[in-house]
């Protein structure tokens, strides 16, 4: 049997994750940030200003997600965090539920979740996979509005980051699966992994991203392809 060369595994991923599941990334051609403007859904101002357009946009998208699978690449990390005999820490910049649905235990959700909102009058967080509107009331406090999604927007601080950057300062090897790294901190924190100093770092990304530099090895293309056959050799105690 081959023993696993790793101790503690951290996976970063972003929206080129979930793209072959047929969710749109935010940067790419015809992505998210083409149709809508970052100032427009996703800032405190922006909700402050139009509720309504806010709620809209992350309604769609949370409809959209019940109509779409995870893919071969959610499924293998899934596989990685159950099979692995070392830790598999998953941090996501993604707001889907697929690394979930592909069979991961655990994901730290940095961004939140589409399918989550958070009480702005008593702070209550509920799960949820309706419609929420300006009138939607809280079923903790019974106030409307005031039910807005869980979601990080540009501005506020992402969920988690202790741990995040506890895992970080931990793990022999980190992956960076499908994200541009152009939003901060998670765009750092493969420099973070090397300040540490021993964490071999590997970029899976249909292209260069931002940070390739950063990275020890790349393997470039499609996430449902080059993840489960990493995944393999990991399991296998095979990978570099
Ligand atoms: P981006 O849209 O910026 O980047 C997605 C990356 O995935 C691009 O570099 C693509 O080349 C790559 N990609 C596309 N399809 C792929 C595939 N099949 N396999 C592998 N890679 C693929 O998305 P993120 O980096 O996730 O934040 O964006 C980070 C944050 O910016 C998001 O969490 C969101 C956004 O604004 C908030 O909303 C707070």
């Amino acid at each position: 049997m081959n023993v696993p060369r790793y101790g503690h595994i951290v996976v970063l991923s972003g929206a080129g994750l979930s793209a072959e599941s047929g969710l749109s990334t935010f940067r790419d051609n015809g992505g998210l940030w083409d149709n809508h403007r970052v100032e427009d859904v996703a800032t405190p101002e922006a909700y402050a200003r139009n509720p309504d357009l806010v709620q809209r946009f992350y309604n769609e998208r949370r409809a959209k997600l019940s109509s779409v699978q995870p893919n071969a690449a959610h499924t293998a990390l899934g596989r990685l965090q159950r099979e692995f005999e070392g830790q598999v820490t998953l941090v996501t910049q993604n707001v889907d539920d697929l690394l979930e649905r592909g069979g991961a235990r655990d994901v730290i959700h940095m961004h939140g979740e589409l399918l989550k909102v958070r009480c702005t009058a008593c702070n209550t967080v509920h799960g949820w996979r309706e419609d929420c509107t300006e009138a939607t009331r809280c079923p903790a406090c019974g106030v409307a509005p005031g039910l807005r999604p869980d979601i990080v927007w540009f501005g506020e601080m992402p969920y988690h980051l202790d741990r995040i950057y506890a895992a970080l300062g931990d793990c022999d090897l980190f992956l960076s699966v499908g994200t541009s790294g152009n939003v901060y901190p998670a765009a750092g924190f493969v420099a973070e992994v090397r300040r540490a100093g021993y964490a071999h770092t590997i970029e899976i990304n249909l292209e260069p991203s931002a940070g390739v530099s950063y990275f020890a090895e790349h393997r470039h293309g499609k996430a449902g392809e080059i993840v489960p056959e990493l995944v393999e050799q990991l399991l296998k105690g095979e990978a570099s």
